[in-house]
């Protein structure tokens, strides 16, 4: 069992945040449209539990998805039995040759795998690179500095018919802390986990410069299409040149 995204957060993330794969998904199919990738593979890295992947096969395209944590493979393959899903981290993964390479919600910013700096990133766009046809895209989002004011311990819930979610965020030097406590019903009683994720949080600049060293054609969007991405955040269309 990995670390991450356990069975009762990978059941919250699917039943109460589902909004942002389901609202960032017609932009991106749109973006995958103009950039003429209209079939074939897409590789979606950390796919959560799958809602993108779903949408990519019903518009015709064959996925590979890739995801850290079993849990929300497991909720994947239930969503998408068309596509294949293999549990692994992104930083490490084979991407196979395909037209676009996906990443969607703040996927690249985790800090899950114990050396995730900055060569790691650079050493992941040069991977995707490689793996795309000329032409094909690599379409992703970032989080940036800002999530919260610095010295402010910032705490927030959500909560669904049958779990609740408690977060308490805090920033600094420009890492990201989220500590989680999952509160799920099973049975009559509420099983309690708790999660700690940590996020590097990147400049929109610095990440287009290095899109840009590699050798793609980088467009920054505030979201993707009509679905604008909450604040300090900025998505990215990274083109490999024909
Ligand atoms: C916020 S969720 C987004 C999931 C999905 N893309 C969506 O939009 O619903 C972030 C996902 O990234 C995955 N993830 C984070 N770091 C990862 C890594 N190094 N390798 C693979 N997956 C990773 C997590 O397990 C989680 O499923």
């Amino acid at each position: 069992m990995t670390e991450y995204y356990r069975e009762d957060l990978a059941y919250i993330h699917d039943a109460g945040h589902a909004e942002f794969a389901i609202e960032s998904a017609p932009g991106i199919l749109e973006i995958l449209s103009q950039n003429g990738v209209g079939e074939g593979l897409v590789v979606d890295l950390g796919c959560g539990s799958g809602l993108w992947a779903r949408t990519l096969v019903d518009a015709g395209y064959r996925v590979l998805g890739i995801d850290i944590s079993e849990a929300m493979i497991w909720l994947s393959r239930k969503r998408a039995p068309e596509a294949e899903f293999r549990v692994g981290s992104l930083f490490g993964a084979v991407i196979p040759p395909c037209g676009a390479v996906t990443a969607v919600s703040e996927v690249i910013n985790y800090l899950f795998d114990p050396d995730n700096g900055g060569r790691r990133l650079l050493r992941l766009f040069q991977r995707v690179y490689e793996a795309l046809a000329p032409g094909g895209v690599f379409v992703f989002d970032a989080a940036g500095p800002g999530q919260v004011a610095q010295g402010i311990v910032s705490r927030s819930f959500t909560e669904g018919t049958d779990w609740v979610v408690l977060v308490e965020k805090e920033e600094q030097q420009r890492v990201l802390t989220r500590r989680i406590s999952t509160f799920r019903k099973v049975g009559e009683l509420y099983r309690r986990d708790d999660e700690v994720h940590r996020q590097r949080l990147y400049e929109a600049s610095e990440i287009a410069g290095e899109l840009r060293g590699v050798g793609f054609e980088v467009r920054t969007m505030p979201g993707y299409g009509r679905y604008l991405l909450p604040n300090a955040h900025s998505a990215f269309v990274a083109r490999k040149p024909e």
